[in-house]
Parts: structure tokens; sequence; C-alpha cells
């Protein structure tokens, strides 16, 4: 079964021919960041009109890079939700009206799912169960995972996700837009021992986070400065990424103990953070789990994670399938 997927929930255009024998054969990104970062931030009404440009032209890319044709297309997975509500909506509509002219079915796929089965693209993906750590801009969650479809959420963030704190702390460093990676690189050459930030709910005794406010402590010690240099900026991005990473390695190792499983698998943007990924990996060694990333390009949103979690769903149930244009976003 061959299952185009299309993404569209905020800044990113995603489409991607996903094969249920021959694994992936083609997938196109158009990333919008260039036009948002002049404004610092998202504009939905921006965004919904990119993916307008952008989605046709991609969908020819996946076809001409897999060499195969629109009839050989057995199903479309377009992202759901949750996200932008114009940006899902042309997504949808793209996918919807390209499922009713090929009559082929339809399938909305809740864009965390995506997220949380993309380490299974990779070449050695790990095996159920295992309990994930989903770190996008939008959510914070640790999930035991069981199979397709089988979730339990262990805990999930009270406040901001820790993507949107990196995004939130970036702004106020003055780092722009996307702020993930631009503190990250920042906090590279930070001194560890500059500035010390609390450790959000470490010790609450159960799987939940909060961070807004490893936020605020940011802004108190950016407040703090009237003239601050690119050093002080770097010691804070360290200050902040250590604390952040502390405390998601922290409770992904409560995670395991509490499950008693071995496979952690890491999913969404935040996963590509390498300060994280050294954190995590050391822990594991130490501890004698094994952790699973997905690849680099498929931590932020992308079509590959849609169409994948869309074939995975038509394997199990055909009849999820929708054959009319009905959806919510
Ligand atoms: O999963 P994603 O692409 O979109 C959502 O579903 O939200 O995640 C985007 C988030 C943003 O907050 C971005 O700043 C963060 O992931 N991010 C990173 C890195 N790359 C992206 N955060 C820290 N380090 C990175 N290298
Ligand atoms: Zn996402």
């Amino acid at each position: 079964m061959i299952v185009l997927g299309v993404e569209s929930s905020c800044d990113e255009t995603g489409l991607a021919l996903y094969d249920t024998q021959r694994g992936l054969l083609a997938h196109a990104l158009y990333s919008q960041v260039a036009m948002h970062e002049q404004y610092g931030g998202v504009v939905p009404e921006l965004a919904s009109r990119d993916h307008i440009r952008r989605a046709i032209p991609l969908l020819q890319q996946v076809l001409a890079e897999s060499g195969i044709a629109r009839n050989d297309i057995d199903a479309i997975a377009y992202t759901q939700g949750p996200g932008l509500a114009g940006a899902l909506l042309v997504g949808a509509s793209i996918a919807c009206g390209l499922g009713l002219a090929l009559d082929k079915p339809m399938l909305g796929v809740h864009h965390l799912e995506g997220h949380l089965l993309s380490p299974l693209l990779a070449s050695d993906p790990p095996t159920f169960p295992f309990v994930a750590l989903l770190v996008s801009g939008g959510h914070t969650q640790l999930m035991r995972v069981d199979g397709v479809g089988q979730y339990a959420l262990l805990g999930e963030t009270l406040d901001d996700a820790a993507g949107e704190a990196f995004d939130k702390s970036a702004k106020l460093l003055g780092l722009g837009y996307p702020g993930g990676p631009a503190i990250s690189r920042m906090a590279e050459f930070g001194d560890p021992t500059a500035y010390q930030l609390p450790r959000p709910m470490l010790h609450s005794k159960n799987l939940d986070f909060s961070f807004s406010g490893l936020k605020t402590a940011v802004l108190t010690l950016v407040k703090n400065h009237t003239n601050i240099c690119d050093q002080d900026k770097a010691n804070i991005a360290r200050a902040f990424v250590d604390a952040l990473v502390e405390v998601l390695v922290a409770k992904c190792l409560a995670a395991l103990k509490q499950t008693g499983l071995k496979r952690l698998v890491i999913a969404g943007g935040v996963g590509a953070n390498q300060q994280l990924r050294s954190a995590l990996n050391a822990a594991a060694e130490k501890r004698r789990f094994r952790v699973y990333y997905p690849e680099l390009e498929f931590c932020t949103d992308n079509g590959a994670m849609i169409a994948f979690a869309g074939a995975m769903r038509l394997q199990i149930k055909p009849e999820a399938a929708q054959r009319d244009y009905a959806f919510n976003v």
C-alpha cells in the first residue's frame, strides 16, 4: 500500500510517499521559517497562504522522485490537528480534493501520533512497547506506547511546552525565531557555572512538567543586565538548557522505572537538540536502557511521519479511511 502524507499544521509544508513494502519512497519539505522570522513568530494567515502555494509543487516533486504515478497512490493521509486552523484546512482540503479526484480513501492523522511514530522510520527502529518523550513546540508528554494506537499518557506539562520555553527564552535573549536551535547553539559558548536556574518539578514525584517558571527566571536574569553582552547571553542560554535538559532526562528515567521498560523513544522538534541527546545517551549507557531518535530531518514537522502514521493506521483498520470530504480541524 502506498500512502501520500500531507503535513501543514504550522509553518512547514511536508509531503511524502510511504510504501508499506518498500518504506519511504520520497519526501519533500518547504519551511516557512524565513518568512515568519521578521515577525518573531508564526503569522497564521501568512502560513495558510504559503501552504496553498507550496503543496502542489511539493506533490509533483515527490511523485517525480519516487517515479510513481498519481493513480498508484492507494490512500491519502493528512494532518487533522492539532495546529493552526487555517493551515490545517489547506492540507486537509488538498488531501481530500485529491482523494475525491483519484477516488482513493483519505485519513485524518493526529499530528502527535505522527511525531510519536516517526522514530520507527529510522533504519534501526525500536520495537513495542516503549516509553516515548514527545517534546515539540506545543506539547511535552511522556507516554507508554504498546503499539500503533495503544498510547497511555504518563505525564505532561502543566503549562508551557519544552519547545515553547526554548522559543520564548530565545526571544527574551533577542535570538530570533525559531528559538530552539538558536539558544542551543548559543549555550555551547556559555559558562555552566555562571548561573543556576530552577529545575521545575524535578522532585514532584510524578511525571508532569512545568516550564513557564524557567522562562520567567530567564526574564529576571535578562532584566538584571542593563547592557547585556553576547557572553552574558551565552551564559543564560547555557543555564536555561542545562535546567531544562536535566528535568527532561530525570522524568524519562522515572518513566522507565515506573513502567519497567528499557526502550526510550524521543520525538518532536526538541528531540533534535544535541544537549538533550548527549545527556540521554550518557544516562542510557549508565542505566542500561536504549534510546531511539528519529532521523534529524524527521524530528521537526514533516510529511513522512504523517504518511507513515496513516499507513500504520490503515493497515490495522482499513475501514478507518473516509471517502467523503468531512473533517474537523
Ligand atoms: O515538532 P515541531 O517541529 O513542531 C510542533 O509540533 O510544535 O517542534 C518545533 C519546536 C520549536 O519550539 C523549536 O524551537 C524546537 O522544536 N526545536 C528545538 C531544536 N530544533 C527545533 N529545540 C531545541 N533544540 C533544537 N535543536
Ligand atoms: Zn509538530
